[in-house]
């Protein structure tokens, strides 16, 4: 069986990731991570598959993803996990800067740090779920910064140290934009430290959840009538990622699974990033 764990597995996005793993593929067991317990038991009755195992995990919390690890270690008794999904994600809304970093940035690093060693050292693949906020967001950037989120070669001291000017700086304005930018800059750097490992980021396209409903709302709009999508049809990209062949590795995808520019937007169905 492909052991793979899906942060922020209880709803939308994560949750139709982990549907399209157990039906696609039946040699596949999900560990459905979910910050609350008892959501994440809801979420996997709802399933109803005995492939599937609920693990509390909340990725603001270095405690709860070390316990997360240990749960997962013991359960997959010596034998090691095929995949990761960084799903888990917060802050289209009012959230500060500094929590949204910490959810969407910080989470990726601390599950990275606690679950990496888990992953098969060969075929072991992690994805990261950004948005098209991250490249929307360095467009406007200054040049130095422009370079900075398309270095493949950025270090992670690098982004922490970003991160925390830019909290210290109360730069506010786009939390949500810089923290996927930041998101995929740590997709590179854990790339080029593990080259062995299939680590990419990808969009999900513009998908009708908790996250962007409230956005409708305030538009006047309805999700359809502003171009959004079902969770299912967001998995699109991920799955690519967790089980098809790759060309490259530190990768950032569009919802169409063709890969995209880190610093400008790529609508589906434009020719893909050719670019180093
Ligand atoms: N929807 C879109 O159009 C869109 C576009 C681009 C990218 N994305 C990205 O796609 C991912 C999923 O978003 P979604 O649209 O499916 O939103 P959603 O329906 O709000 O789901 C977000 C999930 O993340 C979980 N989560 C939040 N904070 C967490 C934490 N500290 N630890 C663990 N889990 C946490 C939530 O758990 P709770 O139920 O406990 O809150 C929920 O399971 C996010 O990374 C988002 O940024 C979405």
């Amino acid at each position: 069986m492909r052991k793979i764990l899906v942060t922020g597995a209880n709803k939308g996005i994560g949750l139709a990731i982990v549907q399209a793993i157990l039906k696609n593929h039946d040699d596949t067991f999900v560990f459905l991570g979910s910050r609350d317990a008892e959501r994440g038991k809801k979420a996997c009755e709802t399933i109803g598959s005995d492939r599937a195992q609920v693990v509390a995990l909340d990725v603001a919390s270095d405690d709860s993803v070390a316990a997360a690890a240990e749960q997962v270690k013991a359960a997959v008794n010596g034998e090691s996990l095929y995949g990761i999904v960084n799903n888990a994600g917060i802050g289209l809304g009012s959230d500060a800067l500094e929590t949204v970093l910490n959810v969407n940035v910080r989470g990726i690093k601390r599950v990275s740090d606690s679950f990496l060693s888990l992953l098969d050292k060969s075929s072991g693949r992690m994805v990261n779920i950004t948005s098209a906020s991250g490249p929307m967001y360095v467009a406007k950037c200054d040049q130095d910064k422009q370079r900075f989120f398309v270095d493949p070669k950025v270090e992670w001291g690098a982004i922490d140290a970003l991160m925390s000017a830019a909290v210290k700086a109360g730069d506010e304005a786009d939390a949500y934009g810089l923290s996927k930018a930041c998101a995929n800059s740590l997709t590179m750097c854990l790339a080029q430290n593990h080259p062995s490992l299939r680590i990419n980021a990808c969009t999900p396209g513009f998908i009708e959840t908790d996250l962007t409903r409230p956005y409708a709302e305030s538009s006047g709009k309805s999700p359809a009538d502003l171009g959004m999508k079902s969770p299912q049809e967001g998995t699109r990209s991920a799955m690519h990622l967790l089980f098809e062949e790759l060309d490259g590795n530190g990768w950032y995808y569009g919802s169409d699974a063709v890969r995209s520019p880190l610093d400008k937007y790529r609508a589906p169905g434009d020719p893909p990033f050719a670019g180093d």
